[in-house]
């Protein structure tokens, strides 16, 4: 497993963490292969209060040594929902710090100062350890940081896939020049990769992989993961699948390969 520096705060994340959203309908099975990742080097779990998986989350840690990331919701922005939400989160998830807070979505109608006194009350008091977004554009990153008084946004989690590459259009430059780690979420386009209408883009993918022995998935996550400051959070309830994902963080692609990759650009899912 690859690991990069999470903003920059000397803390190193492995480039593959597990995602958990829509976790829960088979949930023996589901904490088994998060703890299967953890095990195997991907101890990095991103859930948040409006997932619903936060308790299941718990349960899968119990024990082990993994960087927890959850988020709040924008509903809960003003100064006393976020420190009511957090004690939930902290609760559900049976830890006595998050290691990551993400603000789940911007919210034009809480003045972003406001939550974020929250978020360095929060960091205070030793209830949070580091503070992130997400579906953060490059000004809202701007205002939120500007909000903030002595602490980082060492994060922005955002939608980035082969399918979705809208972050290459100034927003993970920018992020890389701010030392703001990019969380890829729906890093395998919810599964789109092989839909019947991007079949020639998981044909593409999978003659790649053959080179190397590995998946089509495998691939578009070591491409994914290739980018500087970037680390990616698929979700898997099959096991084969989160065995594939934890792999992907060790592959190395040859530069001839990223390029091509690079250069399939998909008309938009
Ligand atoms: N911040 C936000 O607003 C936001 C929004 C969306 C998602 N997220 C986060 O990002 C995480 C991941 O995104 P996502 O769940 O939307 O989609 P995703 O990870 O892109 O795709 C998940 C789908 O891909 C399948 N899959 C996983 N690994 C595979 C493999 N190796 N080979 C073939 N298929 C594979 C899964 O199947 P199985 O389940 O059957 O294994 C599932 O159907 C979420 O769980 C959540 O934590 C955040």
């Amino acid at each position: 497993m690859k690991f990069k520096e999470l903003g920059r705060t000397g803390e190193k994340l492995p480039v593959i963490g597990i995602g958990t959203w829509k976790l829960g309908s088979e949930r023996q099975k589901e904490i088994d292969g998060i703890r299967y990742s953890i095990s195997n080097d991907a101890a990095f779990v991103d859930t948040a209060e409006m997932y619903g998986t936060e308790e299941l989350v718990g349960e899968a840690i119990k024990g082990s040594k993994t960087f927890v990331a959850t988020k709040v919701s924008p509903h809960n922005f003003h100064k006393d929902d976020v420190i009511k939400a957090c004690n939930s989160s902290l609760m559900r998830l049976g830890v006595k710090q998050i290691d990551l807070y993400q603000l789940h979505w911007p919210n034009k109608s809480i003045p972003i100062a406001e939550t974020m006194a929250a978020m360095e009350q929060l960091v205070e008091e030793g209830k949070i350890r580091y503070i992130g977004v997400s579906n953060f554009d490059v000004k809202e990153l701007e205002e939120a940081q500007e909000a903030l008084k002595s602490n980082d946004i060492v994060s922005n989690q955002i939608e980035y896939s082969i399918l979705v590459r809208s972050p290459e259009n100034g927003l993970s430059k920018y992020m890389a020049d701010n030392h703001i780690t990019l969380i890829a979420y729906s890093p395998l386009a919810r599964g789109a990769i092989f839909a019947k209408r991007y079949a020639p883009i998981s044909a593409m993918l999978s003659e790649i992989g053959e080179k190397y022995g590995i998946s089509a998935s495998q691939v578009a996550l070591a491409w994914l993961v290739s980018k500087p400051n970037v680390v990616a959070i698929p979700k898997a309830s099959n096991p084969e699948h989160a065995k594939q994902n934890v792999e992907s963080g060790s592959i190395n692609l040859s530069e001839e390969d990223l390029a091509k990759i690079d250069s399939f650009l998909p008309d938009g899912p």
